[in-house]
């Protein structure tokens, strides 16, 4: 037998052994299990540096909306907090260096100041490596703990101010989904909302699962609530967060992500509904019909493919093949002929040939994506695929992604580059950060948009002609009214 098969074999076993189970979970409220600690934090500062995805950026928002409910205010560099957080990502090796770099680093700080509270949260802290390097290596970290216990940060900031040693609160399964968790969201336009945690997909190379838990799904009146609530307060666009939003209900048995999508399309103020990251597994032509219909769910879809040939999507895990993935594709563009359609790739993933890899290329080439996050397979502790054989060299892992990159750039640029002289819909969220002189804002395809325009524009929806697209930003002019002339 090759080792190969013998790989093949051992992946499809795994892909048993975790066949997810449905869990038994209701909502809690805040308000209610919050210990009230009291405003602890007055007079004080507070400083959380955020790793990874839009998942941990919304996390870091809860988390500081409690802070803030505690009395603590925003500090402008590490050196003013008294309370440092590192919410942090575990899906590869790299992020999980820097962060235990940065830890490093703040150790004089500590010095410094005794007072000052150093906690570390997120994907990493779920991992039992991380735990026991934490204990070992960096004694002067004061609480670590999980994804699934954010809410007890106030009392665990409480407890460290009496502790000498760090405090461990990291819980291995998730509890109730809370809710009516304070959010601290940093501008009035776009905003995100949580409507699933988890992952039951257990790709062979993807830690998600382990750190992240099962499958859970917010209640649809909770979402739609809260979705409602930031239309109140202005927010014009919504982004519906989880890992594979398209099993969004399933644990539920009400209702699915559909439906989800209908309910949300009915709030008025909200003009743009976007979601991220669906799956191709279990995306329905229910789904692809609600999202042709709804005319606040944008034409945009992020759907991750991973890789372009069969060997290597059965022994990833993934559930669907090559000819499914382009056929859904198709199915997509026919019922919403202008989406734009993004994806994540890993390239050297173990035992991926040359061969392979080309295969993973004529797919970019045959769907033509408006954009691709390209990464190198990394081996995560307690994934499967640390054990499987035959890892590719990391010169050849480099070289396929640069040729990848290449490509899609390539790609990108040309589809860009067909919209000159296109009239776009451009929601305006501010100045462009590297040039104050333009406006910067987004098409409902998610592609960003500078344009020169008065700054009153801010919040609104703009028309703007495409003049210069780039590979990764499109330059364009304003449509101006007669109002905006007379400005
Ligand atoms: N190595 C490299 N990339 C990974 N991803 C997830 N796990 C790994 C890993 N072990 C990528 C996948 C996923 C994206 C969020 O991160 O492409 O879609
Ligand atoms: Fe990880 Fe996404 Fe696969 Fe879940 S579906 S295991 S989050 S790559």
């Amino acid at each position: 037998m090759s080792d190969l098969l013998q790989l093949e074999d051992f992946t499809q076993a795994e892909g048993e052994m975790h066949r997810p189970t449905l869990v038994e979970r209701k909502s809690v409220d805040y308000r209610a299990i919050a210990k009230n600690v009291g405003r602890i934090g007055v007079g004080k500062k507070y400083h959380i540096k955020t790793y990874g995805c839009q998942m941990n950026e919304h996390d870091t928002e809860i988390m500081a909306g409690m802070l803030e409910e505690m009395g603590y205010t925003a500090a402008s560099n590490l050196e003013e907090a008294d309370f440092i957080l590192f919410n942090t990502c575990a899906v590869r090796e790299n992020a999980e260096d820097k962060v235990f770099g940065e830890i490093g680093r703040i150790k004089p700080l500590k010095n410094r100041n005794p007072e000052l509270i150093l906690g570390l949260c997120g994907c990493m802290a779920q991992e039992e490596v991380v735990q026991q390097m934490v204990a070992k290596t960096y004694p002067w970290v004061d609480i670590v703990f999980g994804t699934h216990n954010l809410h007890r940060l106030p009392e665990l900031i409480d407890r460290a101010r009496h502790s000498q040693e760090t405090i461990f609160e990291v819980w291995d399964k998730a509890g109730d989904v809370v809710e009516n968790l304070p959010k601290l969201r940093k501008e009035g336009i776009k905003a995100w909302v949580n409507i699933q945690y988890g992952c039951n997909k257990f790709c062979t190379y993807c830690i998600v699962p382990y750190t992240r838990g099962r499958e859970r799904s917010r209640l649809l009146e909770d979402v739609v609530a809260e979705v409602k609530e930031l239309a109140a307060q202005g927010f014009k666009e919504i982004t519906l967060l989880g890992q594979n939003v398209n099993d969004y209900g399933i644990d539920l048995k009400a209702y699915d992500f559909a439906d989800l999508l209908a309910a949300c399309n009915e709030v008025a103020g909200i003009e743009r509904i976007r979601f991220t990251t669906s799956n191709p597994w279990n995306f329905t032509d229910k789904l692809i019909a609600t999202i042709a219909r709804c005319d606040k769910v944008v034409e945009h879809i992020h759907l991750p493919v991973q890789s372009g040939n069969n060997t290597i999507l059965r022994r990833m895990n993934r559930g669907y093949t090559r000819e499914f993935y382009l056929d859904l594709v198709k199915r997509i563009r026919q019922a919403i002929p202008n989406v734009s359609l993004t994806t994540d790739i890993i390239v050297g993933f173990p035992g991926e040939t040359e061969e392979q890899f080309e295969d993973t290329l004529s797919l970019v080439e045959e769907v033509r994506f408006d954009g691709a996050f390209t990464f190198i397979y990394s081996p995560r502790a307690g994934t499967p695929a640390t054990r499987f054989k035959q890892q590719v060299s990391e010169a050849d892992q480099k070289r396929r992604l640069q040729r990848l990159i290449e490509l899609q750039n390539r790609i990108s640029r040309e589809i860009n580059d067909a919209m000159k002289g296109e009239t776009v819909e451009v929601l305006v969220e501010g100045e462009s950060k590297t040039n104050a002189e333009f406006l910067q804002g987004r098409t409902r395809t998610n592609k960003i948009v500078l344009f020169q325009g008065p700054k009153h524009l801010i919040g609104q929806l703009a028309q703007v002609t495409v003049t210069e697209p780039q590979t990764f930003y499109l330059k364009g002019k304003l449509v101006t009214s007669g109002e905006e002339m007379a400005v």
